[in-house]
C-alpha cells in the first residue's frame, strides 16, 4: 500500500520567495555619533570588524566611542590586503564571532573598511550559522561606489579573483563620505576607475560630469567635498544599482557592469603588488574601447576623448600585460567559463552606451593590441 503511494508521488516542487530589502544610507561623521553605532545592535554587545589602517587612523575616535558607551565592544582588526582575502581570513573572523557566541539575529556584524574587508567580512557573515546579519560601512571611494553596493561576497583562491563567494544581502549600508578625507590619493583615483567605467558604459551625462570635474576641481581635490563631487558619487551609485537590482543573483550573465572585468581579473592578480582593482578595471575598459574602435563602434575622436579623461583623472592608461596575447587569451578563457561558455563582452558602442560581443577573431585581437600600444602616443 505504502509503496503504491510513493510511486504516485513523482516529484515535489518547492516555491519560495525571499524578498531582498535593505537600504544604502548616507550618514555624517559616524564615529562621533556613538549612540548611532551602538544602537545598530539590539543587545548590549557590539561586534566590529575593522580595517587595520582605519583602526590606526581613527583610534582616538573609536576609543572615545567605546569609552562613552554603555555597551560592550568586541573588535577584530583585519588586514586590508588582497593577499589576505582568503577563506582562512574569513574562518578567522568566524572563530572570533563563535568564541563570543554571537547571537544569530540581534547582533549584526559591523564591517568598516575598504572593499577587501567588506568582502572578507560579508563572506564570513554569509556562511557563519548559514548567515548572520552584516552592516557595511565603506571607507574608501571604491568601496563606496562599488564594493558596498551589491550583494556579492567573495574571497580569492590563489590568484583566482573572488573564486569563492556567495550572494548575501547586507542588513544595511552606511556611507560616511568624511572617511574619504584620510584616504590616500591613489585610493581615491582607484575608486574613480569604477566611476569612469560606469560612466563610459552607461551614462554620457556622468562622463561629462567627470570631464568637468577634472577641468574645474582637479584630481588633487579629494572627492568628498563640493556639489559636483557629491553628484558624481550619487549618480555612480544609482547607475550601478539600476543594473544590479533587477539581476541581484546574476541569473542573467549578460551584464554591462562586467565592463572592465573581462581582460583584467587574471592580469590584476598576476600584478598584485603593482595594480589596484580600479586601476586594473580602467586598463581593461581602455583595452575594450580599443576593441570597440577596431570593430568600428566608436570613432577615433571618441577613443581619444575616453583616453584623455582616464589620463586626466590620474588613472593608468597602459600596462604591458595587455599587449601580451597569451595573457589576453588566458583571461578570455577564464571569462568565458565564468560567463557559462559565452564571452558576453560589454564594449562601448558610444560614450554611455554598450553592446555585447560574443566572438573575437585572432586578427581583431592582434589589431586591438596594436591600437592599445600606439594610441597613448596620440593624446
Ligand atoms: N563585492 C563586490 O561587489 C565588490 C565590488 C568591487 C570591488 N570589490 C573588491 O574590493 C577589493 C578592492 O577594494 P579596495 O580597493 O577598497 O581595497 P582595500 O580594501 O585593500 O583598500 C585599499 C586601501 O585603502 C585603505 N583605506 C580604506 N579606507 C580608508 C580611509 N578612509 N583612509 C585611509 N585609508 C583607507 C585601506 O586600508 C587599504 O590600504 C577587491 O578585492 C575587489 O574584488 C568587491
Amino acid at each position: 500500500m505504502n509503496s503504491l503511494i510513493v510511486q504516485k508521488q513523482k516529484y515535489w516542487e518547492i516555491n519560495s520567495e525571499d524578498k531582498v530589502n535593505f537600504q544604502i544610507l548616507f550618514t555624517h561623521s559616524i564615529l562621533s555619533q556613538f549612540k548611532f553605532v551602538e544602537n545598530l545592535s539590539e543587545t548590549n554587545r557590539v561586534f566590529l570588524l575593522i580595517d587595520e589602517n582605519i583602526w590606526k587612523i581613527y583610534k582616538n575616535q573609536f576609543e572615545t566611542l567605546i569609552n562613552n558607551s554603555i555597551k560592550e565592544f568586541h573588535i577584530k582588526k583585519v588586514k586590508p590586503d588582497e593577499e589576505n582575502k582568503t577563506v582562512d581570513s574569513s574562518i578567522e573572523i568566524i572563530r572570533f564571532l563563535d568564541d563570543k557566541s554571537l547571537r544569530r539575529k540581534s547582533e549584526p556584524v559591523i564591517a568598516i573598511g575598504g572593499g577587501v574587508i567588506l568582502d572578507i567580512a560579508s563572506f564570513a557573515a554569509s556562511i557563519y550559522r548559514r548567515g548572520v546579519p552584516i552592516i557595511k560601512i565603506p571607507t574608501n571611494l571604491l568601496a563606496i561606489v562599488d564594493a558596498c553596493v551589491g550583494v556579492k561576497t567573495g574571497v580569492n583562491l590563489g590568484i583566482k579573483r573572488n573564486r569563492i563567494g556567495t550572494y548575501y544581502p547586507p542588513q544595511k549600508v552606511l556611507i560616511d563620505k568624511s572617511f574619504l578625507k584620510t584616504c590616500p590619493q591613489r585610493h581615491i583615483t582607484n575608486g574613480l576607475g569604477e566611476i569612469f567605467k560606469i560612466a563610459l558604459i552607461k551614462s554620457s551625462s556622468l562622463f561629462k560630469q567627470l570631464e568637468a570635474y577634472t577641468e574645474t576641481v582637479g584630481i588633487e581635490e579629494k572627492l568628498c567635498i563640493g556639489a559636483l563631487a557629491s553628484k558624481i558619487i550619487n549618480d555612480s551609485i544609482s547607475l550601478m544599482l539600476e543594473e544590479l537590482e533587477p539581476n541581484l543573483w546574476e541569473k542573467n550573465l549578460q551584464r554591462c557592469v562586467d565592463f572592465g572585468h573581462s581582460f583584467s581579473p587574471y592580469i590584476e592578480l598576476k600584478n598584485i603588488n603593482e595594480l589596484l582593482h580600479g586601476e586594473a578595471v580602467t586598463l581593461d575598459c581602455l583595452f575594450s574601447t580599443c576593441l570597440a574602435f577596431n570593430l568600428n563602434f566608436i570613432n577615433k575622436n571618441k577613443l581619444l576623448r575616453i583616453y584623455r579623461l582616464a589620463n586626466s583623472l590620474g588613472l593608468p592608461i597602459f600596462h604591458r600585460d595587455f599587449t601580451n596575447k597569451k595573457l589576453i587569451e588566458k583571461s578570455l578563457n577564464e571569462t568565458k567559463a565564468h560567463r557559462n561558455g559565452n564571452l558576453n563582452l560589454p564594449i562601448p558602442s558610444d560614450i554611455g552606451e554598450y553592446i555585447f560581443v560574443n566572438q573575437l577573431s585572432d586578427e581583431i585581437i592582434d589589431k586591438t593590441i596594436d591600437c592599445y600600444k600606439l594610441i597613448k602616443e596620440e593624446l
